[in-house]
């Protein structure tokens, strides 16, 4: 039997643009670790992060579900991946609007033929399977759209580790703000979102950044080839550093380890976790546990 533990993150900068204190996300975060770990010891890994990612999708602070950012036409498109180990299926959704939960419908395409939708045909399928509409635009992204202020980066994730030692990740976003309508980001990406035995990985940051490295596939292949995470995560952030990329994220492995990390430049990493002792965190940079405990 495996030790439960839990890791959440509601992107890099998340405080851009907000009247939130650094402390009131802590509030945020650390009260979404208490409502979900129940669901960790119930029901395991893969529900414990869809109902985490869900809760960070309500947070109209953070960027994702209500509350995502404005693309350069005004619209909310938003972008959500779920992977678990054991099957090692990989679904999200790419740009859907209006629904609440993105994570809930990349989940939903778990069981499907088509493990990722995107765009208009996606929404139009999610109508037929009971998504409801739902406008996820808040007054103060469309008054950070009026004045083409774009923020900064922000995204949200979990990954998690149940009692059987399965391992699940999942990731959601509005994107980076101002962009052009079709730009792709990496949350619904094997870059942004990978789980095998090994490890599970979330990222944040410039997707576009994340993708070029293959971040999340490349430290859990790292992990499945036998390195611990700490030492993937080293590695892998100083092979982006030499190519000036920007991006934070978390981690869980098989060993029980929780990471929260990032390169240079990213701005503060909003992270929490807690473990089977259920003691949690919030740190503004880097968290290597037990490491640092
Ligand atoms: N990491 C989110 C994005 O680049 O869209």
């Amino acid at each position: 039997m495996s030790r439960p533990a839990l890791i959440i993150h509601a992107g890099a900068g998340a405080r851009e643009r907000t009247q939130a204190s650094r402390e009131d996300i802590a509030a945020r975060l650390e009260a979404i670790l208490a409502a979900v770990w129940p669901l960790l010891i119930a029901h395991g890994a893969r529900r414990a992060v869809r109902a985490a990612v869900e809760r960070l999708e309500d947070e109209p602070l953070f960027n994702a579900g209500t509350g995502s950012k404005l693309q350069a036409d005004g619209q909310a498109r938003m972008s959500a991946a779920i992977m678990a180990a054991d099957d090692g299926v990989f679904s999200g959704v790419i740009n859907v609007e209006r629904i609440a939960h993105p994570v809930a419908a990349a989940d939903r395409l778990h069981a499907e033929q088509h493990h990722v939708m995107a765009g208009t045909p996606a929404n139009a399928w999610l109508g037929t399977q009971g998504f409801a509409e739902h406008d996820p635009v808040t007054a103060q992204r469309r008054a950070e759209w009026q004045t083409e202020r774009a923020g900064a980066h922000g995204t949200v994730g979990a990954v998690a580790r149940d009692d059987t030692g399965l391992i699940a990740a999942a990731t959601s976003t509005g994107g980076v703000g101002m962009e052009r309508p079709g730009r792709v980001s990496d949350s619904a990406t094997v870059a942004g979102t990978y789980a095998a035995a090994a490890a599970g990985v979330s990222l944040t940051g410039v997707g576009e950044h994340i993708v070029n490295h293959a971040a999340a596939a490349r430290i859990v292949t790292r992990c499945t080839d036998g390195l611990a995470l700490d030492a993937a995560v080293a590695r892998t952030l100083a092979e982006a550093q030499a190519r000036e990329f920007e991006f934070g994220l978390i981690a869980v492995a098989a060993d029980g380890t929780l990471v929260a990390d990032q390169t240079a430049g990213i701005g503060t990493l909003y992270a929490a976790c807690v473990d089977g002792q259920t003691r949690s965190f919030v740190r503004a940079e880097r968290l290597h546990w037990p490491t640092d405990s």
